[in-house]
């Protein structure tokens, strides 16, 4: 499973990068809200040119119509641009429109199987199942994430699973066991996938010995 990071945050990115883990960005409207004074399409360029992966930015229009121009304008930025589009019905037809052309897109706010499906068949480049938003009203987030995976195997789809809305690092352990491709992770989770306390431990007591060698 490989990772990436959901931000459009700049030294959030950068940091990250430096540790030589991330494949790939992932954005949406309110991660982007959260940055103040930028240009959008400006940051989307930097975070491709400064990752060298896909990034995923988002289209507002609920149309198809609407889609598909700012899709198109999006992707003719960079060619590490992903279109990412709701699951919807227009989304779908702006989907089929996009992939056609070879536009990479991303299906965003799958909470079912059938969803996922559908998208893959509309030709999405990626389905993103939001783990996080399922467990938040009391279901499995993580089930969504092993029955698209088997689905997409059975019947051999080559769509790729990207496990998003992670909280923790239980989610990326689950996702990456489950077949997940890609798992978009916050930088606060991302920060603490190198941490355990037995870790911290060891190294005090290494230090400790070589003091006292
Ligand atoms: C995925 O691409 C989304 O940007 C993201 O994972 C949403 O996560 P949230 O539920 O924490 O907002």
């Amino acid at each position: 499973m490989k990772y990436f990071i959901d931000t459009a945050n700049m030294d959030e990115i950068t940091e990250i990068n430096q540790w030589g883990v991330l494949s790939g960005v992932t954005t949406n409207p309110s991660l982007v809200a959260k940055e103040k004074n930028i240009s959008f399409h400006d940051r989307l360029v930097e975070i491709c040119e400064l990752v060298g992966g896909p990034v995923s930015g988002e289209v507002i229009s609920l149309e198809a119509e609407g889609m598909i121009e700012e899709g198109r304008e999006l992707a003719k930025l960079h060619n590490h641009i992903v279109v990412k589009i709701p699951m919807t019905a227009e989304g779908m037809k702006a989907v089929k429109v996009l992939s056609e052309e070879g536009i990479k897109t991303n299906v965003t706010l799958i909470f079912n199987t059938v969803q996922a499906l559908t998208a893959a068949r509309a030709g999405a480049t990626y389905v993103s199942p939001f783990i996080g938003r399922l467990d938040d009203i009391g279901l499995e987030g993580m089930q969504l994430i092993e029955e698209i995976s088997d689905i997409f195997t059975i019947h051999d789809i080559g769509t790729e699973i990207i496990a998003a809305s992670i909280r923790n690092e239980g989610h990326v352990h689950g996702a990456a066991i489950r077949g997940a491709h890609i798992a978009t992770i916050p930088y606060k989770v991302i920060k603490r996938l190198t941490n355990h306390p037995l870790t911290d431990k060891g190294i005090d007591q290494f230090l400790e010995d070589w003091k006292n060698k």
